[in-house]
């Protein structure tokens, strides 16, 4: 087997509080030590319920935001702590984001949307070229290059966001991080736009950072998949892996709206989630997941699980169940 290529994206033991008092005390954790690598042209899923920190992660890791302690590096080199991104990690490490009413503006018009990049890194010779380039990422997402000079109100929720991803693509980027791209949209527009998202990761070789509050939705399209509960990575692995065989009870408990069949367990058994994650202000001690956990034991009190397992396929569990 050859050696694994350098990741283009990694993240290393990531946290940022926001908020509270000295030291950050009473502060909401909103990301609490997460690691994960992005490989070039791999989409990865990153699946967990709304307030687990999922926009803060995705923000540290195009440099929108600087994590509290931790590191992201692209290709290898260590984003500036406390300073602008260099030019080129910006141009390379794109987002897209959930809501694309409020993330384009509503004045310009959408060839100067899409522009924008091109404009900021200065990519394109003239205004012939400028508008050249504008109508082949038009076509690109699939939307006709003559309506460059309409507005954002006049589209739809899924063609803004197809323009919000023809505007992602403009500086040729090696990853995009798409936060909850279609979770604003129709169910009936999420599906064309998901098949959109990777059908460009194929035919561009993009890395994908896919974020949504839905295993399902990530489902058909993700090569890997984190799974996030309360600002940590609750399991991680191969998504025929995570899907298959899920080794963490809380992944079992988001998929089993079907019933999931267990290899150790004696029953098929249907783990309903009660409630609400608990505050990130306060946390609970040990597995974070155990005050909602059918499984949970006084170790998990007292003992913060490590995201491990055999191979490449981890669980934070103390009892993570991995497949054979
Ligand atoms: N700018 C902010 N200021 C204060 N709290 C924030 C901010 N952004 C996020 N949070 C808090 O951090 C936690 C994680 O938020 P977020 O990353 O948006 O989660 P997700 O995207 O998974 O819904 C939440 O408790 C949220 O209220
Ligand atoms: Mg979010």
């Amino acid at each position: 087997m050859p050696a694994p290529a350098e990741p283009v994206l990694r993240a290393a033991d990531l946290h940022k509080t926001y908020g509270g008092g000295l030291l950050r005390r009473g502060g909401v954790h909103a990301v609490a030590g997460v690691s994960l690598e992005l490989h070039a042209g791999e989409t990865l899923g990153i699946v967990g319920e709304s307030g687990c920190g999922k926009s803060t992660l995705a923000r540290m890791l195009v440099g929108l935001e600087h994590p509290d302690s931790g590191q992201v590096t692209f290709h290898g080199k260590p984003f500036a702590r406390g300073r602008r991104i260099p030019r080129e990690v910006r141009r390379r490490v794109q987002m897209v984001f959930q809501d694309p009413l409020t993330s384009l503006n509503p004045r310009m018009t959408i060839l100067d949307i899409v522009a924008e990049p091109l404009d900021v890194h200065r990519l394109a010779k003239d205004r012939t070229a400028r508008r050249a380039r504008v109508g082949e990422l038009l076509e690109l997402v699939g939307l006709a290059p003559e309506l460059m000079n309409r507005f954002p109100y006049e589209f739809s929720g899924g063609q803004r966001q197809r323009i919000g991803i023809a505007r992602a693509l403009a500086t040729d980027p090696e990853v995009i991080v798409c936060d909850e791209p279609v979770s604003a949209l129709d169910m009936s527009v999420q599906a064309q736009v998901v098949n959109l998202l990777s059908d460009l990761q194929k035919r561009l070789g993009v890395a994908l950072v896919f974020i949504a509050h839905d295993l399902a939705v990530v489902r058909h399209v993700s090569h890997r998949v984190g799974v996030m509960y309360l600002g940590r990575m609750a399991e991680l692995g191969d998504a025929a892996d995570v899907y298959g065989a899920p080794a963490h009870p809380y992944t079992a408990a988001l998929m089993s709206a079907a019933p999931v069949p267990r290899p150790q367990a004696r029953h098929r058994e249907r783990i309903v989630l009660a409630g609400d994650p608990p505050s990130p202000v306060d946390p609970p001690s040990g597995c974070r997941f155990r005050t909602r956990c059918p499984q949970a034991a006084d170790v998990c009190a007292s003992d913060t699980p490590p995201l491990q397992g055999p191979g490449t396929h981890l669980a934070a569990c103390h009892f993570a169940a991995f497949g054979a």
